[in-house]
């Protein structure tokens, strides 16, 4: 892994975006080439647009499915994970069948996205190792989600206002030093600039580069970093 910069030439809402899907609302199977079961996905954006399946999420399980395979054991094994922004779950439900023996995963989201993460959830019989909840970024964060090893972050960076609480939320979260932030993201605006102007003053941003995909979506706009914290002096 090596630390670049973020190419900011890209043109805003450039010819690598594609026109944003509309979803019907339903039930289906989502397969990833890796990974023995598929996860069971209710869709729905009566909620809001975290309700279907964005592309960052298909990036990052794709990769932790690779990963996954690489190693002797098991990539998370023993973890504390909470994903913030998870919208239907896809990310946290794939982890945790990657997964079997991480620690516990809490899938956060607006409360808009509770009853699709629960949904999720129970469609997948992942009741004992993924737990919904709340989390609005910016906002005091509950004891219950502090010290997690891991945190998982997929197409959080789409919205001017929120990054500020989005940075905060981040910080609040990486009290264990030693956590590390997993943050798929897909460049749509020029403005994003800014938030990684702002998180590079207290976080430490480092291009994963192993993912066998990487070319070819980085060429998309996509992008996978791991983030820590700086330590303070
Ligand atoms: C583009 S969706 C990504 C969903 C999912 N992570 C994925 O990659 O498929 C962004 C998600 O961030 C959530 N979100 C937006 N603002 C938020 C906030 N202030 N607090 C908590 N979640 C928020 C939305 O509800 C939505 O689920």
């Amino acid at each position: 892994m090596t630390s670049l910069e973020i190419n900011t030439d890209i043109a805003e809402y450039g010819d690598f975006i594609q026109r944003e899907q509309e979803v019907v609302a339903h039930i289906g199977a989502v397969n990833f080439e890796g990974l023995n079961e598929p996860v069971l996905l209710s869709q729905d954006l009566s909620g809001g647009c975290g309700g279907k399946i964005w592309e960052c999420a298909e990036i990052i399980v794709n990769y932790f499915v690779w990963k996954n395979g690489q190693g002797e054991g098991s990539l998370f094994k023993d973890k504390t994970i909470i994903e913030i922004g998870a919208g239907t779950g896809l990310v946290g439900l794939a982890v945790a069948k990657i997964c079997p023996d991480l620690k516990q995963l809490i899938i956060t989201d607006q409360i808009a996205m509770m009853d699709l993460m629960q949904e999720n959830t129970k469609l997948n019989n992942l009741g004992h190792l993924v737990k919904p909840k709340i989390l609005n970024w910016g906002e005091e964060i509950d004891q219950e989600f502090l010290g997690a090893d891991v945190i998982l972050a997929s197409d959080c960076i789409y919205m001017e206002e929120a990054f500020i609480p989005l940075i905060e939320t981040f910080f609040a979260l990486t009290t264990n030093k030693n956590a590390i932030i997993y943050l798929m993201y897909r460049k749509r605006r020029n403005a994003d600039k800014r938030f990684f102007q702002m998180a590079k003053k207290k976080f430490e941003f480092t291009d994963i580069m192993d993912d066998p995909n990487r070319d070819v979506y980085t060429r998309r706009g996509f992008r996978l970093f791991a983030v820590k914290r700086k330590a303070t002096k």
